[in-house]
């Protein structure tokens, strides 16, 4: 079932269009990451989903319901999240558990659970300014999820965290998508291609790519042969360019990514040359193009 559809979605600053026509859908229980490069428009459409800002135009249907308000049945964390320093994370919980309506007794209950899930419960009576960063994004994800929103919307949760922190957010997210459906926006490939079901990828505000995950890897996934070498192979590259099987060469520095028809007929064509021109090669390796060359190729790079 579709629990958001987003149709022609716009917002212009002045002349400048920051997000342009963007149409797309969310699936209950899936997790879709919005990825982009910086100044996408990832931010802008995240606040309009979350009626932050008002769109110039488009409109936002949920759960079969144009135009209606569905804030209590959302939960974000922005992509810079502003606490109370002075207030110990209980109280903030349970603060912004009341301002989503919940009462007293209620909101004091989810907090508690919430800091038990996200495993800040030992910090509970600890004043907000002295958490760690890792420790206020797992904070910002429960003041998001204190009413039990149908939709968690997370803008970059793991880009300003580090790479222990970034690992710990992504098991989280995973165990978070089992029970809730989540959209969030990142610039890290690799980190939606470990959580996400679906993607949507915008390129200068407008729509470039959306799909499964796995439907995309089946439609754009290539052969890919990465040669790294200690000196330099530039007139080998040029001659390897012609051949049958091979789609693409990029060389950059001494590394050497060679797109490929066939994995297996290149490996070996490849590796007999190497043995036979004694080329000073200190890697091959064998794969698939990633999430991240069809960015590269979206975005132009
Ligand atoms: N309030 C505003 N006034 C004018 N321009 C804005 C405003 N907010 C965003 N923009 C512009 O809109 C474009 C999209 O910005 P946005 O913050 O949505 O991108 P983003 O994909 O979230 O980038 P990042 O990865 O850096 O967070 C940018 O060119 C930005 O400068
Ligand atoms: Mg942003």
């Amino acid at each position: 079932m579709k629990l958001m559809e987003v149709s022609s979605l716009t917002k212009s600053f002045g002349k400048h269009v920051a997000v342009n026509n963007l149409s797309f859908s969310i699936e209950e229980g899936h997790c879709v990451a919005l990825l982009g490069p910086n100044g996408a428009g990832k931010t802008t459409t995240l606040e309009m989903l979350a009626s932050l800002q008002k769109p110039t135009n488009g409109s936002v249907s949920f759960l079969g319901v144009e135009k209606g308000d569905y804030r209590e049945s959302i939960g974000y964390l922005p992509q810079q999240p502003v606490f109370f320093p002075w207030m110990n994370a209980m109280e903030y919980l349970v603060f912004m558990g009341e301002l989503s309506g919940l009462s007293k007794a209620k909101a004091s209950m989810r907090a508690d659970e919430l800091l038990e899930l996200l495993g800040i419960a030992d910090a509970r009576k600890r004043k907000i300014g002295g958490y760690s960063g890792g420790m206020k994004q797992r904070l910002g994800i429960a003041q998001a999820l204190i009413h039990e929103p149908k939709l968690l919307m997370l803008d970059e949760p793991v880009s300003a965290l580090d790479p222990v922190g970034r690992r710990e957010m992504l098991e989280l997210m995973k165990m978070l998508k089992e029970t809730t459906t989540i959209l969030f926006s990142t610039h890290i490939l690799h980190d939606a291609e470990e959580v996400c079901d679906d993607v949507i990828m915008i390129h200068k505000g407008e729509l470039a790519i959306t799909g499964s995950l796995s439907e995309l890897r089946r439609r754009h996934q290539e052969d890919v042969i990465i040669i790294s070498a200690d000196g330099n192979l530039d007139e080998w590259v040029r001659s390897i360019e012609n051949w049958n099987v091979v789609s693409k060469v990029i060389a950059n520095n001494d590394t050497i990514k060679i797109y490929v028809k066939n994995a297996e007929v290149a490996r070996n064509q490849l590796l007999v040359e190497i043995a036979e021109r004694q080329l000073p090669i200190s890697r091959f390796t064998v794969g698939q193009t990633s999430l991240e060359d069809l960015f590269m190729k979206v975005v132009g790079k």
